[in-house]
């Protein structure tokens, strides 16, 4: 099911970013829901809330791998100083 029609994205669009761990704000930007007419945003945070619910274990894993990566690790930084 197309949910922005304006930019062409589909139900399987933002089901599959979710999945791979990104938020509304990073589909948003990613994808351009909800970026023009706006009429979309309500059903795209339903679906975005929908697949969160189902998959909360690939948002987890993806603010994990974050934390640890090296850009992120402020000690080791310091450490290097
Ligand atoms: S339908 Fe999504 S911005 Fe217009």
């Amino acid at each position: 099911m197309i949910v922005c029609v304006c930019n062409r994205v589909s139900d399987r669009d933002i089901a599959r970013h979710v999945r791979a761990g990104y938020g509304f704000d990073d589909i948003q930007l990613e994808l351009g829901v909800a970026t023009q007419c706006g009429r979309c945003e309500s059903c795209a945070r339903d679906v975005v809330a929908q697949c969160s619910a189902s998959h909360p274990v690939a948002a987890i894993q993806l603010a994990s791998s974050i934390l640890e990566s090296r850009a992120w690790n402020s000690s080791a930084h310091l450490a290097a100083a």
